[in-house]
């Protein structure tokens, strides 16, 4: 399967097409449009709206989904705080469910416990390109009449029981960031199959334009150029996607199912080489998931073995690099402090943040380590397995 290309002639060429047309407004989101119907056509969805990034999306799915001050939306602490981020931009309030300590996610037992009467929406957090068990989630939801929006932006192309992770919830996102599966350097999607979100998604990341449709993301030529032209039906945001990046995006779906495998692949050839050994514990996966592998993620078992000793003798044997996990959201600064810009007077006072809110996520936030799943060329891809073998080796 290796080497592979991560960037192939068809990124290029459209990329060429857009310049091409010089930026003349006349052919302004002919390539962004192409994406959208492309994307929605491989991830089985009606409506897909591309963005500048996945945290605006997150942002914006909240806004259609009518989240605003006084609600309060169910996130995961473990994950990029952009998860997070688009709910403190609505104005309302997070609250934090505890995660699984072998599948390392978001459960319905978790989210159940966080549940008020102020609640209004879930996001369930595909981590490291693994989907939540999303059926008790979505039990859930219904019974309480919440929104799910997925946040799988480390996750292209998983599987939960058959069917594709991002066709599971209300809305699902996805982030084209640099890190990812398939990128544009910056970018996102958000998809639905609900005409009527599509429709607020639409608006609220185009400006709040009226004549934008989920399937038309810019005004006709009568419309803009009319004086008696009303443009702006509601407040919005402009987290379009440039058609430069939707190029670079539509030549990377292309190959996503490549991309994909490749990731796939390097984390079989991990599985090999902390095979036998019971001091890490890869990232438990059930058998009707597939999962996409954002990242290889293993939990340290020994106590006595910190991140630090790990990562310091895997690079001594030849490693490139292991993250550790991000710190939990309500434990940054921004959190301990509350610098929320303003938004901290918008906050329900029930809620408070402070250490032992989910005490399993923050066991596991030390004890993770992620290994890069982005290797397009054998060679790169041994050397760091096989300082991974030595490195169980040394701890054994
Ligand atoms: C889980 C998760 N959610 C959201 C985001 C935000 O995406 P972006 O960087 O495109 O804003 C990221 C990654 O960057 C992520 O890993």
């Amino acid at each position: 399967m290796f080497p592979i290309d991560r960037i192939k002639e068809n990124e290029r060429k459209y990329v060429n097409e857009v310049l091409d047309d010089a930026f003349r407004t006349s052919c302004g989101y002919k390539m962004t449009r192409r994406l959208e119907e492309a994307f929605a056509e491989k991830f089985g969805s009606r409506y897909a709206v591309a963005f500048c990034n996945g945290t605006a999306t997150l942002h914006i799915a909240l806004e259609a989904a009518g989240v605003g001050m006084g609600d309060e939306v169910i996130v995961p602490p473990l994950t990029m705080s952009s998860t997070t981020f688009g709910v403190l931009h609505t104005g309302a309030t997070p609250v934090f469910a505890d995660v699984d300590p072998d599948t390392f996610l978001i459960t319905a037992e978790a989210i159940e416990r966080c549940i008020t009467p102020r609640t209004r929406a879930i996001i369930a957090v595909s981590l490291y390109g693994l989907s939540p068990d999303m059926d008790p989630i979505m039990a859930l939801a219904k019974k309480h009449d919440l929104t799910v929006i997925e946040d799988d932006a480390q996750c292209f192309l998983g599987k939960y029981k058959g069917k594709t992770v991002g066709t599971l919830g209300d809305m699902a996102s996805f982030s084209f960031q640099a890190s990812k599966h398939m990128t544009s350097g910056e970018g996102g999607m958000l998809i639905t199959d609900s005409e009527e979100l599509a429709a607020k998604i639409r608006q609220y990341s185009g400006l709040g334009y009226a004549g934008i449709t989920p399937s038309k993301g810019k005004i006709s030529k009568n419309d803009i150029q009319n004086p008696n032209y009303s443009r702006h039906v509601s407040l919005g945001w402009n987290y379009r996607m440039s058609d430069v990046a939707s190029a670079v995006a539509l030549g990377q779906l292309e190959h996503l199912d490549e991309l994909v495998e490749a990731r796939i692949a390097c984390a079989k050839r991990f599985d090999e080489a902390i095979s036998g050994t019971s001091l890490l514990a890869r990232q438990k996966e059930g058998k009707e998931y597939v999962n996409s592998y954002w990242a290889y993620t293993v939990k340290l078992t020994d106590d006595c073995i910190t991140w630090a000793d790990f990562r310091e003798k895997f690079i001594a044997f030849g490693g490139d690099s292991v993250y550790a996990e991000w710190k939990l959201t309500y434990l940054e600064p921004m959190f301990l402090d509350k610098v929320f810009l303003g938004r901290e007077a918008l906050l329900n006072d029930s809620v408070s943040y402070e250490k032992g809110i989910c005490p399993v996520a923050e066991k596991l936030q030390g004890r993770l380590l992620q290994f890069k799943t982005n290797y397009y060329d054998a060679d790169e891809l041994e050397a760091a397995a096989q300082a991974l073998e030595k490195t169980v080796a040394y701890f054994k």
